[in-house]
């Protein structure tokens, strides 16, 4: 019995140390109450062994000096390796996940956030999807506010057709800033803008027409960004088209008495456990205009009617917890239990983003930037091949960069950007996995013709360890799955790409006998093929 417990440890730990095969010492045990004398281990072991059987996990066992040794099953381990490959799987109950990401304000500067929902809001979405859910993308851009107010009627002021053609979002940002500083000290600025939105609320056709105009532009200018980040949306929505059912969302909640007026004659939802109004949270304004709360409320309740959804995802940055928190209650007393299946995914803030030039003042910035310091980063090393399109290059590695800096720590923290460490070649970075990749299709996928895969051919410790770590491979899925977090699965990588280089520093397949060379090569494309 003790044997068996010491055993299963062992067995547990060589999964842990990743060495495949496990040993137990006779010398640790107490056979009937007592510790074996050194003269006995070995027939103690052997007493032991002959009561083990093999089977199809451990193919062998063996004694030396009062330590038992098992050797498990190669051909298992490749097996049970090969299947744990990313060739699709299916969750065992499909469901619909909605997944509200990237979201940004059209007119307004972009912020780093706004990188951070797309990215992690995309990986999120990816996720789910391989493990065979339905998933709807949708991005709810921040289309509608005072900020149109001013954008249109400072438009009428300072906008021009002609630079909206050339650069549509840099051209709606600087008539925004500078309306928004007239409208400061300009009275009659200010009215303007108020006119402007009292219009499109009113749905008054030109006013219209011009937001119109105004929100698409930045739509194909934001499509065009996220295909560059190879990120895409299945539904376009934003806070406008909620502005009806906002008002009906105030209705029902009059009707169901869950409307109270608070002293400055807003409308608000009790949300304190007393109900003595010690929380509240504000859906309708004393002019009787909705909120950002209210549109959100209402666009819930839109989508669960029309995709019917069994899980929805919002990703956005901390400062919005307590937003959707509110959200969520406000929800569930309304009657709506479904949204118990409503989570957000808050994440931290990115300190210093700054370009060459600069302050980042759109998305685009921050990818050219990474492009450009990535093509320097080229033509410095010495190592460096020459290749057919160096700027598709640069792009890819930079976007990977960007990604791995982003996603390997855990999402809520805060992180200072630093373009230099993420673009080191070495180290744990998108630049390393990008280099690795690169490295194994050159170096193997071009010359293995290998069809048939004999692990039992693989001895070195070297293969086993990554075939072992291969083997993680749904348990690392079922971890970032449960708490959303894509660090356990890039991290998985990264370590992937140190074992790759390990193997590549040791297993030389040239020298290998060719039966041999050629495992090692496919050993070399699992690789691949998971990263
Ligand atoms: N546009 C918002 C912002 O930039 C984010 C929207 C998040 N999604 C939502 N359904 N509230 O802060």
């Amino acid at each position: 019995k003790q044997a068996l417990i010491c055993l299963s440890f062992e067995l547990v730990s060589s999964w842990v140390r990743q060495t495949a095969d496990f040993r137990l010492s006779v010398s640790t045990l107490r056979i009937n109450g007592i510790l074996p004398s050194r003269g006995d281990v070995q027939v103690q072991a052997e007493n032991l062994a002959t009561q083990l059987k093999q089977d199809s996990v451990v193919e062998d066992i063996s004694t030396d000096r009062g330590v038992i040794s098992f050797k498990v099953n190669r051909k298992l381990l490749a097996q049970v390796s090969e299947s744990a490959l990313p060739h699709g799987r299916k969750s065992i109950c499909q469901i619909r996940v909605f997944a509200c990401c990237s979201s940004p304000n059209i007119a307004k500067k972009f912020h780093a956030g706004h990188l951070r929902s797309t990215i992690i809001g995309n990986f999120i979405a990816n996720l789910k999807q391989t493990l065979g859910n339905n998933v709807i993308r949708m991005n709810y851009l921040g289309d509608w506010g005072m900020q149109f107010g001013l954008l249109g009627a400072g438009f009428g002021q300072f906008g021009s057709e002609e630079k909206l053609k050339q650069n549509p979002l840099q051209h709606l940002f600087e008539v925004y800033v500078r309306m928004n500083k007239e409208a400061e000290h300009n009275e009659d600025m200010k009215q303007a803008a108020r006119d402007f939105f009292k219009q499109l609320e009113q749905h008054e056709s030109q006013a219209v027409s011009l937001w119109q105009q105004f929100r698409q532009i930045t739509v194909d200018e934001y499509q065009h960004i996220y295909k560059r980040l190879g990120v895409h949306f299945d539904i376009y929505s934003g806070e406008s088209f909620h502005q009806d059912q906002a008002q009906e969302v105030v209705q029902q909640l009059q009707s169901q008495g869950l409307l109270k007026t608070s002293e400055k004659g807003t409308g608000v939802v009790d949300l304190s456990p007393a109900g003595d109004m010690n929380s509240v949270c504000t859906v309708l304004r004393s002019d009787g205009t909705t909120l950002y709360i209210t549109r959100d409320i209402a666009a819930a309740i839109d989508r669960k009617e029309k995709y019917n959804f069994d899980e929805m995802i919002y990703v956005t940055d901390k400062s919005q917890v307590n937003h959707f928190n509110q959200l969520f209650q406000i929800l569930l007393v309304m009657g709506h239990s479904w949204a118990d299946r409503c989570q957000h995914v808050p994440f931290g803030l990115v300190q210093g983003m700054s370009t060459r030039t600069g302050e980042v003042v759109f998305l685009e910035d921050v990818l050219d930037e990474a492009r450009a310091r990535m093509l320097h980063n080229m033509s410095q090393a010495k190592t460096t091949k020459e290749m057919d399109n160096p700027e598709d290059t640069a792009e890819k590695v930079g976007i990977s960069a960007l990604l791995v800096q982003d996603f390997r720590g855990p999402l809520l923290s805060d992180y200072r950007f630093d373009w230099d460490r993420m673009l080191q070649a070495q180290g744990d970075t998108g630049v390393f996995l990008q280099y690795t990749h690169a490295r194994l299709c050159r170096s193997v996928l071009k010359y293995c013709y290998a069809t048939t895969f004999d692990p039992s051919l693989l001895l070195e410790q070297t293969s086993m360890t990554i075939l072992q770590h291969l083997l993680r491979y749904d348990e690392v899925l079922y971890q970032s799955a449960q708490d959303l977090q894509p660090k356990h699965l890039v991290n998985f990588l990264l370590k992937l790409c140190h074992l790759t280089a390990s193997a590549h520093r040791e297993l030389l397949v040239k020298g290998s006998p060719p039966d041999v060379a050629q495992v090692e090569k496919k050993l070399h494309q699992h690789a691949i093929l998971n990263n």
